[in-house]
């Protein structure tokens, strides 16, 4: 067992669910208060010890490596006028001490898929995976720490999951824990992970919420993993492959989810956030007050 220092985060995808917004824009870029989506993903991964972001994209997201890279004209330009609030602002949109390394996914053949393209980077090591639509807030532990730490402390892989209505299960992947209660950040083994089930057909209400820690067996696993009948290699078929031979863990989220990747979702993360903003909050709450 590796500590768990990379992350794998797919941005390919062409965030048909948000248009007409995600028409030239990649929907990872898409500003939540005063941050790209994005941003706020690459900060949970390096608050949670995470050294290595592998971003999975495509020729039409170039915007997301320019967001953490340099941009010499603009730093040049504001610190010639001593914006120096700014200036800092613009320098720390990659967190100290991570690596931003991109591979590509050149056709969209699914999420285990893209997984899979990270492979090279990723080794020998088990990893981490972040699914950016999903945003997260903890005002403890942060969740994806608590899962590192439960992973090394066990080597158990660890799925992150959060009860649905049973009428929604059929958008997720759903975790089969043989009726055991769960309750808010404890961990138990999974004897099956199902993608996108009917209502009678799940196992459970819990549905799978954009965060893994996988052991490295997954990623062998992705690369003999065959495609669904939609044609997709899931990232589900994996995992549910490795249970077979390894303990997998379904891990409670104890904080608050945002599926950002739809608009009823972003709509009620941006207020949110907007109230925990420390520039914005009080002003953002007086208003509030004043439009409902
Ligand atoms: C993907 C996964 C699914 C998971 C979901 C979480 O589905 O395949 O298991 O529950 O993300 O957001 P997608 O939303 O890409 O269809």
């Amino acid at each position: 067992m590796s500590k768990i220092t990379q992350v794998v985060i797919p941005v390919a995808g062409l965030g048909t669910r948000f248009l007409p917004a995600t028409k030239a824009i990649p929907k990872e870029m898409i500003t939540l208060v005063d941050k790209p989506l994005i941003q706020y993903v690459v900060e949970e991964a390096a608050e949670a010890g995470i050294k290595d972001v592998i971003l999975v994209t495509h020729s039409s997201k170039g915007s997301i490596e320019n967001h953490f890279d340099q941009n010499i004209e603009l730093e040049a330009n504001l610190e010639a006028k001593g914006k120096n609030k700014l200036l800092e602002i613009a320098q720390t949109t990659c967190p100290n001490g991570v690596n931003i390394i991109a591979v590509r996914q050149p056709q969209a053949h699914g999420l285990g898929h893209a997984v899979y393209c990270a492979s090279p980077v990723i080794g020998q090591n088990d990893f981490a995976v972040i699914l950016p639509d999903v945003l997260l807030h903890n005002d403890n532990t942060p969740d994806l720490k608590s899962m590192i730490e439960r992973f090394e402390n066990t080597g158990h892989s660890q799925i992150m999951v959060e009860p649905v209505p049973m009428s929604e299960v059929s958008n997720y992947g759903v975790a089969d824990i043989q009726g055991e209660e769960l309750s808010k950040g404890e961990s138990k083994p999974m004897i099956a992970m199902v993608e996108k089930p009917a209502p009678e057909q799940a196992p459970s209400n819990l549905s799978v919420t954009g965060r893994y820690i996988l052991s490295n067996r997954c990623m062998q696993i992705l690369e003999t993993t065959e495609k669904c009948h939609t044609g997709e290699v899931q990232l589900t078929t994996a995992i549910d492959a490795l249970m077979k031979e390894e303990t997998v863990e379904a891990y409670h989220l104890a904080g608050q989810s945002y599926d950002c990747g739809n608009k009823q979702g972003y709509l009620q993360a941006t207020v949110e956030f907007g109230l925990r903003h420390p520039d914005l909050k009080d002003t953002f709450a007086e208003y509030l007050k004043n439009h409902v």
